[in-house]
């Protein structure tokens, strides 16, 4: 149906039209009843000049997100929102005036990530428009921290996010802790019992962050840990939400370093995740990043620094200026094959940045967990080795199958992870789905990966001399054998498997 135009219709009844309240897009602050929690919509403020129509929309999760790509459509205003990050999936948002003309208020629908939302809002006071005002939180100039030695080789341990997200509490962690002791993995290198997301509750009058009801006493669970030769690991975010929605450390970055020195926490993962609103070009990145590094100095403690911010701006190239230990190369990874060789094979960072007190971390492992077969997991675990990356496990280490554990614990694959030089493998040469990886170790051998990325077994047939090798000894570190010595050697390499050497001169 055809809609008529106020001023067409005006001339049509021959009268004088005063524009009714409903006509115009709506000016002004309004504040929302409601919202969904993320990203908990609090104010809407919107205005036109002569450059057009602009505004700002305030959340819990993002402070004040500028409205972009606005237009006008009869009396509503149409735009989209910037939270830093240009993949969020969103649709179009729409301002609309509603209700009574004289007192008003107006409705804003639209989709935001996995949000969609239909929530009104009314006319604010100044006064009551100014109270919810986004504080600001002060950058620090640029610096350069000294080194942080925290991590001489590739960080090992365990981490609650892979396999229980933030179902996740204090019992279970003790639990954890014991099963690494009792299951060897302890003794074969996996120090760092790590609680990802979900372990934050509110803050007490002071801005000091308590640990929520799961987590009745951390300087406890802390010594608990401890006290079976472990180290305890912990997660916050530089902005004022974690991406599972916890409290962040937003504005009270020094004070929850302190509380987990406090605590005794020995590990720091510090997620960007809502903070991506505030901080999303290279030098305010930087400057946060740069925060909770010296936050953490100032404790005098030794906490490793873990940087996720899923590789933005070549984060290797300053990884260790802000402070940190190892620093994430990609986004989340998931457990099937095909995540786990996109990120291994394909994103593994930029192998001059990684070393002995800084590492390319392509993100927590999946080995056990039960998305992939034993050749891929064997592949993951041969991958994050030949790439010296950390190697945080994201199983549930209290029930393993003995052929997961066998595979975590392998002496010979986890000794080319931590060797000492900290070289990142990379690949040699490619030969169809055939990548044949090598890494130099500190001991003059270099270690060999087969790795066939096809979905049928192959047959190839390597000569050591195309690596610019010369082995006197080469040992298979799966079968944990000796294998004959010879100018070359024919494998066959299962469908996504790899066979794993070390050539020593
Ligand atoms: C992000 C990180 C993950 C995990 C979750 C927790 O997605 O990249 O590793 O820490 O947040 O919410």
């Amino acid at each position: 149906m055809k809609t008529w135009k106020p001023a067409l219709l005006a001339l049509i009844l021959g009268t004088a039209l005063t524009a009714p309240a409903h006509a115009a897009p709506p000016a002004g602050g309004w504040i929302f009843d409601s919202s969904p929690d993320m990203p908990g919509f609090r104010r809407v403020v919107v205005g036109h000049d002569a450059s057009g129509w602009h505004g700002t929309v305030t959340s819990a999760w993002y402070g004040d997100l500028p409205m972009q790509s606005v237009r006008t459509d009869g009396d509503s205003v149409v735009f989209q929102l910037f939270n830093g990050n240009k993949n969020v999936p969103m649709s179009d948002i729409v301002l609309k005036p509603e209700g009574d003309p004289k007192g008003g208020y107006v409705r804003m629908t639209g989709r935001l990530w996995d949000s969609t939302f239909d929530i009104t809002a009314h006319k604010g006071t100044p006064e009551a428009l100014k109270a919810l005002d986004f504080p600001a939180d002060p950058l620090p100039p640029h610096r350069v921290l000294a080194p942080r030695n925290l991590a001489p080789t590739p960080p090992m341990g365990w981490s609650s996010w892979n396999r229980f997200a933030d179902a996740i509490d204090d019992r279970s962690v003790r639990q954890i802790a014991d099963a690494l002791v009792a299951s060897g993995l302890r003794d074969a290198g996996y120090v760092y019992v790590n609680i990802d997301d979900g372990w934050q509750g509110k803050r007490d009058a002071t801005g000091r962050l308590q640990p929520n009801a799961k987590f009745p006493d951390m300087k406890a669970l802390a010594d608990y840990v401890h006290a079976r030769g472990l180290k305890l690991g912990i997660y916050t975010s530089p902005g004022p939400k974690s991406c599972a929605g916890y409290e962040g450390s937003y504005g009270h970055i020094r004070q929850d370093a302190q509380t987990y020195a406090d605590w005794g926490i020995d590990y720091l993962k510090y997620d960007l995740c809502s903070g991506e609103a505030f901080y999303h070009t290279a030098e305010t990145v930087y400057a946060t990043y740069q925060a909770m590094g010296e936050a953490l100095v100032a404790t005098k403690r030794d906490i490793v620094l873990s940087l996720c911010e899923y590789g933005r701006f070549d984060v290797g190239a300053w990884g260790r200026d802000v402070g940190g230990n190892l620093w994430r190369t990609t986004g989340d990874i998931e457990d099937n094959y095909a995540s786990m060789a996109r990120i291994g094979f394909d994103k593994n960072g930029t192998p001059n940045h990684t070393g002995p007190n800084g590492w390319n971390d392509p993100d927590m492992l999946e080995v056990g967990n039960g998305g992939m077969t034993h050749d891929e997991y064997q592949t993951h675990l041969a991958l994050w080795a030949m790439l010296s990356a950390p190697l945080i496990l994201g199983n549930d280490v209290r029930s393993m199958t003995p052929e997961t554990l066998d595979l975590l614990k392998n002496p010979e694959v986890i000794a080319i992870d931590q060797d000492k030089a900290g070289v990142q493998g990379l690949p040699a040469k490619k030969d169809g789905s055939v990548e044949i990886w090598t890494k130099h170790l500190a001991d003059g051998s270099t270690a060999v990966g087969i790795f066939n990325r096809g979905e049928a077994a192959a047959n190839p047939a390597i000569t050591w001399a195309d690596l610019g090798l010369k082995p006197a000894k080469i040992r298979d570190l799966w079968n944990r054998s000796d294998v004959a010595v010879d100018n070359g050697h024919a494998f066959v390499v299962p469908k996504h498997g790899v066979v794993l050497l070390r050539l020593i001169p």
